[in-house]
């Protein structure tokens, strides 16, 4: 039975396995994988823009989350929140994406400048009003205290280009009518914009439309984004939805000479998005189909990358997954419409998992935004009026900082299958990279919630003699942490990793994480 479900596995992502399989150990016992860390083979540079965070208006991802309004008792400096700043600096945050997702193909930016701001309705997101009092002034103040770079997304569905192109020309030109507005309304000084979103989901919320009218209409909005002199905004197309491979096909076909990337689209959805399954009380079966339908993003950006290298072949153009991560029942009690869930062990172990898809990924998937930001989806922070706590996710986050802007070192792996009920998936995944200062680091994770994989490592061209790391894993499947216990899930020590003649022995515990650094 097992070898049949085997098989149909790699029937279904042929050719696009990170690790080649072994049996699964019985439940309980222990089990081996074997890896080979390439230090001597040429690997592609890791974008820092990989984890890049998205952050919407939507329930309390913006107000109360990230931003309070003036005289609000949660300190602050002009409305942002001390205590989410500090926590996401930690993280050197490196581009945040704003203001949506689909609230950004119904926002227009004048709304959100200068001393009058309407009043609006959030159609998208709960029906509740939107005071456009963060807006692009705020943002801006925003991702400069937190010294990340800001990823606009322009309102191409019910917005025309020439709103685009003025939004542009207010964020990023030195002089003329609109930048002194800018100058006006606070900021006399340019903003950098390096990243520019021709509208999102052009084929949902973004407009509804066919691929062949989109490449259209992204080719025509594209025209009217002009860059001051010496500078250069990165426009990225609105991509597929997971599986959409013609949405590709046609979009880089007939936009690559107005683009610089084309995005992606994934969310893992236990369940379906009809019958969504709980963030936080779920049984085995439920952690496996979350960690088999977070693998199949290695399937999504092979395929979508084949299709890109088609009219791409220099890799010129980026493929952006700016919206990835879980997406659960909203908690009991809170607004469906704001996508609030909590988030635990499992949610730690599919953020590794991704971030090591990426990262072998690293010639093609230059940018990532995980979705989102605080109090949305699968958050790094969420918050209760002052209170705030760091997700399992933060702290996967955390642990791979080693990877931003270091090189990716090409692995091998051969990991046991970890199987539940019909869904099948590697237990392990992993990436290495080498950092600037020529420091080894490798990630794993273990998406086998019983078993204890001992992974002999063989290192090729790394001349190391110390190892030393951080593990994060938890009691329970389920484990997570609360507001009134924010410690349940934190990184630990690692000791179970040792360097010998042939290599390094690493002894991984179930539903883990762990990041090593060689030295
Ligand atoms: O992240 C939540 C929503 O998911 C975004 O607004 C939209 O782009 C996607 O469908």
């Amino acid at each position: 039975m097992l070898e049949a479900i085997r098989q149909a596995v790699v029937a279904t992502v042929a050719g696009a396995l990170l690790v080649s399989v072994t049996p699964v150990a019985a439940q309980g016992q222990a089990a081996t994988a074997q890896m080979t860390v390439n230090g001597d083979q040429p690997g592609a540079h890791v974008n820092r823009e990989i984890f890049t965070q998205f952050a919407e208006h939507l329930g309390h991802g913006i107000y109360e989350g990230v931003w309070v309004p003036p005289g609000s008792k949660i300190p602050n400096v002009r409305g942002v929140r001390t205590d989410v700043l500090a926590a996401l600096k930690e993280l050197a945050v490196p581009v945040v994406r704003w203001p949506g997702g689909c609230f950004a193909d119904e926002y227009h930016w004048r709304e959100g400048v200068g001393k009058k701001r309407p009043v609006k309705i959030n159609t998208h997101w709960g029906g509740v009003t939107e005071p456009n009092s963060f807006g692009t002034h705020e943002f801006m103040h925003f991702v400069q205290q937190l010294g990340a770079d800001p990823y606009v997304s322009g309102n191409v569905g019910n917005g025309s280009p020439e709103e685009m192109a003025e939004w542009v020309e207010y964020m990023t030109s030195p002089a003329g009518t609109l930048a002194d507005e800018r100058g006006k309304n606070g900021h006399k000084a340019a903003w950098k914009l390096p990243y520019f979103g021709i509208g999102n989901e052009l084929w949902g919320c973004g407009g509804n439309m066919r691929a062949e009218y989109a490449a259209d209409v992204t080719r025509r909005y594209a025209t009217f984004i002009k860059t001051p002199e010496g500078t250069k905004i990165a426009k990225f197309a609105s991509g597929a939805n997971t599986d959409d491979y013609n949405w590709t096909e046609v979009m880089v076909r007939e936009t690559a000479r107005q683009i610089d990337g084309i995005t992606l689209h994934y969310y893992t959805v236990p369940g379906s998005f009809k019958n969504k399954q709980s963030a936080t009380q779920f049984d085995e079966s439920g952690w496996a189909e979350t960690m088999a339908k977070s693998y199949r993003m290695e399937e999504l950006v092979t395929k979508h990358s084949a299709i890109m290298d088609k009219y791409d072949p220099a890799k010129r153009l980026w493929l952006v997954v700016d919206e990835w991560g879980t997406w659960y029942l909203n908690e009991p009690g809170t607004n469906p419409g704001f996508l609030y869930q909590q988030n635990t062990v499992r949610d730690a172990v599919v953020a590794a998992m991704n971030l090591n898809i990426f990262a072998k990924h690293a010639d093609r998937v230059k940018m990532t935004a995980i979705a989102q930001m605080v109090n949305v989806l699968q958050a790094m922070i969420l918050t209760d009026g002052a209170k705030m706590l760091k997700t399992p996710t933060y702290h996967v986050f955390h642990m791979y900082k080693p990877w931003q802007d270091a090189t990716n070192i090409p692995i091998e792996i051969k990991s046991p299958w970890y199987s539940k009920d019909q869904w099948v998936v590697p237990a392990v995944t992993a990436s290495a990279v080498r950092d600037k200062a020529g420091q080894v680091h490798i990630g794993l994770a273990n998406a086998d919630p019983n078993t204890t994989i001992t992974v002999t490592t063989a290192l090729t061209g790394i001349t190391a003699t110390t190892v030393s790391g951080t593990v994060l894993t938890g009691g329970a499947m389920n484990a997570m942490n609360t507001f009134d216990q924010p410690n349940t899930v934190v990184p630990q020590p690692f000791t179970g990793a040792q360097l010998g003649t042939g290599g390094l022995t690493i002894t991984l515990p179930p539903k883990s994480v762990v990041v090593l650094d060689l030295k």
